[in-house]
């Protein structure tokens, strides 16, 4: 049985770039199609075995509290009225056996002090890191599930990574390093949001990440980096001193659902995967003319 049994979503940032539809609404619970981004990471995370979710949560993210809340009202007025598909669809929002915990981050300092804010949450125990952003779809197993089965064989932490156009560089920390298989390489070098021409390689750290507990020491005194905050990416770069980190080049295709234009695609190729939904859609988008 793997030993990740925890993810941590770091859900506090703002969501600027989806104003004024996040003014009061958490980004992370914009839907695609007819679910929000978050229980896609969430499902991601059942999916690999992982029961127990720690979300980091800012001052206007109570709508991802009352997400995961059981929703007694809605599921006996489900019930009543004979409604048993909609009334699996929100039970399933959070599995029997499955806990969550709510962490306010109350300053907005970083990826690495959102992570750090789950330490007690966490334990001493690996753990998963989702972006909820991200939105990542594979026909056979889900990025974290696979990612939890390399860290079953290297025991070490490992970074979902993805090739990107160098001129994108300065969006994403940035790795490089040894292959040790087809998709497992060594992080010899790390730099969060580097300029194209500093930039190791073409590899960009996508939301995805599997951590030893070890961060957490190196994240207390990690400095201000990259945008003036607290970077996750700068605490990975000093684990590497201490122990092995690796990448993996995940199967699926990623989503940059903190942009409009991801934002889109997702939700126009989920869309054309929906049972209810694919038909109906695909004859509409036969009919514009583009
Ligand atoms: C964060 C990380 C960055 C990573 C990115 C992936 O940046 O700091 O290393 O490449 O997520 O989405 P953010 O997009 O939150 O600025």
């Amino acid at each position: 049985m793997s030993s990740v049994k925890t993810a941590v979503f770091p859900v506090a940032g703002l969501g600027t770039r989806f104003l004024p539809a996040t003014k009061s609404v958490a980004k992370e619970m914009l839907s695609i199609v007819d679910k929000p981004l978050i229980q896609y990471a969430a499902e991601e995370a059942f999916e690999a075995g992982i029961n127990k979710l720690v979300f980091i949560v800012g001052r206007t993210k109570n709508s991802i509290i009352d997400h995961f809340d059981k929703a007694y009202e809605l599921e006996s007025e489900l019930a009543l009225r004979g409604k048993d598909r909609m009334l699996k669809v929100v039970k399933d929002v959070i599995p029997d056996g499955v806990s969550c915990v709510f962490i306010r981050q109350s300053e907005a300092l970083g990826l690495g002090h959102a992570v750090l804010c789950a330490e007690a949450a966490v334990g001493h125990h690996p753990f998963a890191v989702l972006l909820p952003d991200d939105l990542i779809h594979n026909d056979g197993d889900g990025c974290i599930k696979q990612m939890v089965q390399v860290f079953d064989e290297y025991q070490a932490s490992i970074i979902g990574t993805q090739t990107v156009a160098i001129e994108e560089s300065g969006k994403y920390g940035m790795v490089a390093g040894g292959q040790v298989t087809d998709r497992v390489a060594k992080v010899e070098e790390i730099v969060e949001k580097p300029a194209p021409a500093d930039a190791p390689s073409d590899q960009a750290i996508v939301g995805r990440y599997i951590l030893t507990p070890g961060i957490f020491d190196l994240l207390r005194t990690t400095q201000r980096g990259a945008g003036n905050e607290i970077q996750l990416t700068d605490a990975i770069a000093s684990l590497r001193d201490h122990e092995q980190v690796l990448s993996y080049s995940f199967e699926g295709r990623r989503y940059d659902c903190g942009s409009k234009i991801g934002y889109l695609q997702a939700t126009v190729d989920f869309a054309l995967e929906h049972d209810e939904l694919a038909k109906d859609f695909r004859r509409y988008l036969k009919t514009l003319e583009l």
